[in-house]
């Protein structure tokens, strides 16, 4: 099958498209982060050329976004998460920094097309976007797609399974691998959403009667509520992985 690969906003594109393309695959909290919405419109104006699209003729069959930011290559001096290599970037941005870093966050493969080896070719789009640009380094805060399977192990737990080949038991984290990153750490609090219980309750289909943990539909951790406090707190947990 031959691909072509193009900026996503590259030409206008029919909206019915768009929403196959980017339809299911992400639980309703993460889209209530007020971190992320702080940064999230002018990170997506300012650096809308790094979203590419895979098409198949011209039918889109997987995206992904990347920020680019500094980094020094070092473990201590990665961002904590998602949402701080959206504060990263824009930081860059602001002191007139040249950024050495691609940072992929996010990636989405069509929901009919998934399993057939787009994930690895989306990703090679994006390095090599990277390598085009003169940033030298690609990393990825991965959201693990089964680590909601298993929403009490911690991440570095989690992120250190592997099968008999070696390879990461989870199944994004292996795409990665098998093209040749190496995982270097743990994000535990890649993202920490905050909000009311009946939001929370809306956004899970959940009843939250009383303080305490919860496992939640998609969850990749816990939620915690504090019923007194009326809030609810879930910290979302990825891998930093960095490809070669
Ligand atoms: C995460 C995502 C981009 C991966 O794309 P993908 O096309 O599934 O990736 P791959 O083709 O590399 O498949 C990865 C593994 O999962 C398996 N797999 C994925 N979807 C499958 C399906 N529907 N049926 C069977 N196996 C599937 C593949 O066989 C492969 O396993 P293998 O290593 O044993 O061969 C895609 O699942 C997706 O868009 N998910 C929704 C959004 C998301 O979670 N994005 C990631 C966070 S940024």
């Amino acid at each position: 099958m031959s691909l072509t690969v193009e900026p996503l906003h590259a030409r206008p594109r029919p909206q019915e498209q768009l929403d196959r393309l980017f339809a299911g695959g992400w639980p309703e909290f993460i889209f209530h982060d007020q971190e992320t919405a702080r940064h999230i419109g002018r990170v997506r104006a300012l650096f809308a050329d790094l979203e590419l699209v895979l098409l198949d003729g011209d039918e889109p069959v997987a995206a992904g976004w990347a920020v680019p930011l500094c980094w020094n290559g070092e473990v201590p001096d990665l961002p904590t998460g998602y949402n701080d290599s959206l504060a990263r970037a824009l930081a860059a941005q602001d002191a007139g920094s040249t950024p050495d870093t691609h940072a992929v966050l996010a990636a989405q493969v069509h929901p009919d097309r998934q399993g057939g080896g787009l994930a690895a070719q989306l990703l090679t789009a994006l390095c090599e976007d990277a390598a085009r640009r003169g940033r030298g380094r690609v990393i990825c805060p991965v959201r693990p797609t089964h680590k909601s399977r298993y929403p009490l192990t911690p991440i570095e737990r989690y992120q250190a399974w592997t099968r008999p080949d070696g390879l990461p038991r989870d199944p994004w984290l292996r795409t990665h691998v098998r093209m040749g990153a190496r995982v270097l750490a743990a994000a535990p609090r890649s993202q920490v959403i905050s909000g009311a219980v009946a939001d929370w309750e809306s956004w899970t289909g959940l009843a939250l009667p009383d303080s305490g943990d919860y496992v939640i539909p998609d969850g990749l951790s816990t939620l915690r509520v504090d019923r007194a406090a009326d809030t609810g707190v879930y910290a979302e947990p990825n891998v930093w992985v960095r490809h070669r």
